[in-house]
């Protein structure tokens, strides 16, 4: 079973929950993933193993359980939503507490909270001085990471730190604007903040203040999870997820450069709806329907599987829930999981379909986008086909991508290109995570979603315009190759003696292929459904990024880790026609 990434499992921890106690020191534990059965729970504190013996839980209901007492034959339900604390009778850790979890469903879970430089989900020291340190520590790492050749130049990311999901994208009076989760204080997930960028042109981003922070006496104390922008009457307004408990939080702009917001002094959906056992309740999705709001909310129901719940309203501060608008088909094939809970769902008119897209989210198998073509009618959606990956990279690289309409009306979406690589190595680096380049989305005649970079994308090469075959760390390759010419065909991306990346055709496999584990990254493959006689393959790479675009309707988004990137150069493999220009950097 593929372990669950490191910053899921750490949403199990409530930030700023860890502290001194009188005998030891105290942390809360919140399951909003899936529910596990326990059979065993471990801490180290500064690699120090805490005796089971010392960890105490204590339940919502006042029931206490020591740690020693869990075990195979004596296993403990984690619900989902239950807050549990945990107390130890050990030395407060200094620099890193590890979490470790046994469980019958997903085998072992550890996750770690590093600690230095201040509590996991915590400001740190505050007061002027604090500020100042953070300050200067922020700088740095900016300094670090504009010089680190792995960084992307012409992708989107904050100038450090961590950032994970798009959110709120919307083209506002004739400027696109692009908020973020966003971890101002560390490259690892945490702290979860609304990060803010705008553009002209999707290709040139200006960063701004951070938009959105955890309040701490508001529903969002726990971080302002992702969400959605939209026109209230000529007022911009936010629409997002506060923590935890998991409610529906909204803000309001105060000018319309939505620079300022103004928060709802209360969530506008403050619980689940009654009587369903839901894994998760977030990520608001919302759009207008005649006079009327609608909002699509990404959960689970246990024991069954992803969800994706439809409210109503007709102000945005007043929602009644309308039902399962759609939840997990029965019969999903073996090729595309759809995992226990879906996060982040985008729901939109396409031509005369409806799209859902869902990241997946699961205890067990890979992390992936998925999305269903469909019709909508009463309140729900009807796919006429089963689940179809929206993005073939491995190791769930593109994720939780949102929808929005460019300025001339066409429908294009942005997601979050995760890491490859360990927390170690991003904290190291001083940063995490790259937006894709926008993609535009529409419909093949057999009811497939395609996606291909903007044509204006082109606007980034370099002036020189002639195919380069200078190295470089930032390349745009068009190549067109023959399938049947050979075994394998494509492109290789080399940057040193065993550091290689491979982008091309495989015939025995039928399948277009991008293999980075000679780079520190990950396999992932695109089998072809038909024999084609040419396939045009559109590569963007970008310090450690690589987006594969196929015949301008498919893509493979991947990471690559070569020590310098600046060193890459191109090499024809098989029957191949290529241009190559180099890429300015724009951000
Ligand atoms: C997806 C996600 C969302 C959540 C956000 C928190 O990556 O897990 O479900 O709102 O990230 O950062």
């Amino acid at each position: 079973m593929p372990a669950i990434p490191e910053f899921i499992l750490r949403k199990l921890y409530v930030p700023g929950s860890l502290k001194a106690s009188p005998d030891g020191f105290e942390l809360q534990l919140n399951n909003t993933l899936a529910a596990v059965t326990l059979t065993g729970l471990g801490l180290t504190a500064d690699e120090q193993p805490c005796d089971p013996q010392s960890i105490l839980l204590r339940l919502p209901s006042g029931q206490e359980i020591s740690a020693a007492a869990v075990s195979g034959d004596q296993p403990f339900s984690m619900t989902v939503n239950t807050l549990i604390g945990v107390q130890v009778r050990a030395p407060m850790p200094r620099k890193r507490l590890v979490v470790r979890a046994e469980t019958r469903e997903a085998g072992t879970l550890q996750f770690s909270l590093p600690l230095a430089g201040g509590r996991p989900g915590e400001k740190g020291q505050s007061g002027l001085l604090g500020n100042l340190r953070r300050k200067l520590q922020s700088a740095r790492r900016a300094w670090r990471t504009r010089r680190d050749p792995q960084h992307p130049a012409y992708h989107f990311t904050p100038p450090a730190n961590w950032m994970n999901d798009p959110n709120g994208l919307i083209c506002w009076r004739g400027t696109y604007h692009m908020f973020y989760q966003y971890n101002p204080y560390d490259a690892v997930w945490g702290n979860i903040h609304w990060g803010h960028a705008s553009s002209p042109d999707l290709l040139h981003w200006r960063h701004h203040p951070i938009a959105l922070s955890p309040d701490p006496d508001g529903a969002d104390a726990g971080g302002c999870f992702s969400g959605c922008a939209v026109d209230d009457g000529g007022r911009a307004t936010l629409i997002y997820t506060g923590v935890f408990p998991e409610t529906q939080c909204l803000a309001r702009s105060t000018g319309n450069d939505l620079l300022t917001w103004k928060k709802h002094p209360r969530p506008v959906i403050p619980a689940p709806p009654e009587g369903l056992a839901l894994e998760g309740f977030r990520d608001p999705c919302v759009w207008k329907e005649g006079p009327a709001w609608r909002m699509a909310l990404g959960s689970g129901l246990r024991g069954q599987g992803g969800a994706v719940l439809l409210y109503g309203s007709q102000n945005l501060t007043e929602w009644q829930y309308l039902g399962i608008l759609y939840q997990k088909d029965p019969q999903p094939t073996k090729a595309v999981p759809t995992g226990t809970m879906w996060e982040c769902p985008s729901f939109f008119p396409l031509g005369e379909k409806w799209v859902l897209l869902l990241s997946v989210c699961a205890t067990e198998g890979p992390m992936t986008t998925i999305y269903y073509v469909g019709d909508y009618h009463a309140n729900r959606f009807i796919p006429q086909g089963p689940a179809r990956r929206l993005d073939h990279g491995a190791g769930g690289c593109f994720y939780a991508p949102q929808t929005f309409l460019s300025a001339g009306g066409e429908r294009l979406m942005i997601g979050w290109l995760r890491e490859a690589r360990s927390q170690d190595e991003m904290q190291r680096a001083g940063w995490s995570g790259a937006m894709s380049l926008p993609r535009r989305l529409s419909l093949d005649k057999d009811g497939g979603l395609t996606c291909a970079p903007l044509a204006e994308t082109a606007r980034l090469r370099r002036e020189d315009r002639q195919p380069s075959s200078r190295p470089s760390a930032q390349m745009e390759i068009l190549a067109q190759v023959q399938p049947d010419a050979a075994p394998w065909s494509g492109v290789y991306l080399e940057a040193g003696p065993g550091e290689a990346v491979q982008i091309g055709f495989d015939r025995q496999q039928g399948a277009v292929v991008v293999d980075c584990r000679p780079a520190g990254g990950l396999l992932s493959t695109l089998p072809l459904e038909k024999n084609v006689e040419q396939l045009d393959l559109h590569l963007f790479v970008d310090g450690s990024v690589l987006e594969v675009f196929v015949d301008d309707r498919q893509a493979i988004s991947a990471r690559f880790y070569v020590k310098q990137p600046q060193a890459l150069r191109t090499q024809w493999v098989g029957d191949v026609r290529a241009s190559v220009w180099n890429v300015q950097k724009q951000v």
